[in-house]
């Protein structure tokens, strides 16, 4: 089963949305593993957004990102990469798709809600840099049989 994380940025927490976004997640059948509110700094934003250190933007995305604190989840479920993805909408919230977080929440490319990780690799790259092994909880298990196939699992 995929794991993947999920940061709400401080354009989520200051407009209050955490709750809904936590909400959308768990509805869908995503299992959470790990939640927890931190305050990120330069550094770790250097290594999580090391793509865009050289972009224009970058200095605008830092200050962003450093508003506030972040809600940080890590979210398992089969396919959990693609599926968050989905859910999460087109980085541009005027271009992302409604029913997406994104497309039905922010009319930014920068103050755009959630960051979710794109690929299984990077999921499990960036689960390792906000969250220690022992903050990552095994608690489901049983539930799965409600949420899957015997053969999807
Ligand atoms: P990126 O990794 O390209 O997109 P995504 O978050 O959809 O995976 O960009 C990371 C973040 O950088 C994006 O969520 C918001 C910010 N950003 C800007 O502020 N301006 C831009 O033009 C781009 C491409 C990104």
């Amino acid at each position: 089963m995929e794991q993947t994380l999920v940061l709400i940025k401080p354009s989520g927490i200051i407009r209050c949305l955490a709750g809904d976004i936590i909400s959308r997640f768990q509805h869908k059948g995503l299992i959470i593993a790990g939640l927890k509110m931190m305050q990120l700094d330069e550094s770790v934003l250097r290594e999580h957004y090391a793509h865009l250190v050289d972009r224009p933007f970058f200095p605008s995305l830092l200050d962003s990102m450093m508003r506030t604190p972040v809600i940080a989840m890590c979210i398992k479920g089969v396919d959990a990469v693609q599926v968050v993805r989905d859910m999460t909408g087109a980085t541009n919230g005027r271009k992302a798709a409604p029913g997406t977080i994104r497309g039905d929440y922010s009319m930014s490319g920068q103050e755009n809600i959630i960051h979710a990780s794109d690929s299984v690799e990077n999921g499990l790259i960036e689960i390792r840099r906000f969250f220690k092994p022992e903050e990552i909880f095994d608690y489901q298990d049983n539930t799965f049989r409600y949420l899957y196939a015997p053969d999807e699992k």
